[in-house]
């Protein structure tokens, strides 16, 4: 199976990510660090030389050479690989995937997102906390369409209690 990790940044994909990896002996990929040892930048670097729809291009380009792979493994996406062409019905259709929508509340993510803030180009620029929370609802808002399309939801618990729901999904 390959175990598909989606929600907003600052969710958990990569933890939840790689404590799974433990726990299930599969290895997991983050999108993000794919694209960045491919294209040999950082994703804010591709950002600002490139521009975002060039970014997301090149997002959907290398989620599918991923998705094409026969092995198995856990896939932390990026926060806005859900939103862009056509790509939640492309992984639900896709039979050894599963998606799994990381949902967390705001004030965690306002929290976490206000101290890592500098390498996510998105979001780098809200130099308060009230229009970090403010960009983060409406954008959370925004890209729930999307993520609601994940074959399952895990809403607001631990890792640990994330990792039990994951494994029971797998059965
Ligand atoms: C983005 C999220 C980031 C990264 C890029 C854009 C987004 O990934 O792909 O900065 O559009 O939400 P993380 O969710 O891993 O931070």
């Amino acid at each position: 199976m390959k175990i598909i990790l989606l929600g907003y940044m600052g969710s958990g994909k990569s933890t939840i990510g790689k404590a799974l990896s433990k726990h299930l002996s599969i290895p997991c990929i983050d999108l993000d660090d794919y694209i960045q040892e491919k294209e040999q930048k950082m994703v804010n670097e591709i950002f600002s030389e490139s521009g975002e729809i060039y970014f997301r291009k090149k997002e959907r380009f290398y989620l599918e050479e991923l998705l094409e792979r026969k092995d198995d493994f856990i896939l932390a996406l990026g926060g806005g690989t859900p939103c862009y062409y056509d790509t939640m019905d492309f992984i639900n259709s896709n039979t050894k995937a599963v998606s799994i929508y990381l949902k967390t509340d705001l004030d965690t993510l306002v929290k976490r997102l206000a101290s890592e803030k500098n390498s996510r180009p998105l979001i780098s620029e809200l130099n308060t906390e009230e229009l970090l929370r403010e960009f983060i609802a409406k954008h959370v808002f925004e890209r729930s369409y999307f993520y609601n399309k994940a074959q399952f939801v895990i809403d607001n618990v631990s890792i640990e209690e994330s990792i039990k729901k994951i494994k029971s999904y797998l059965k």
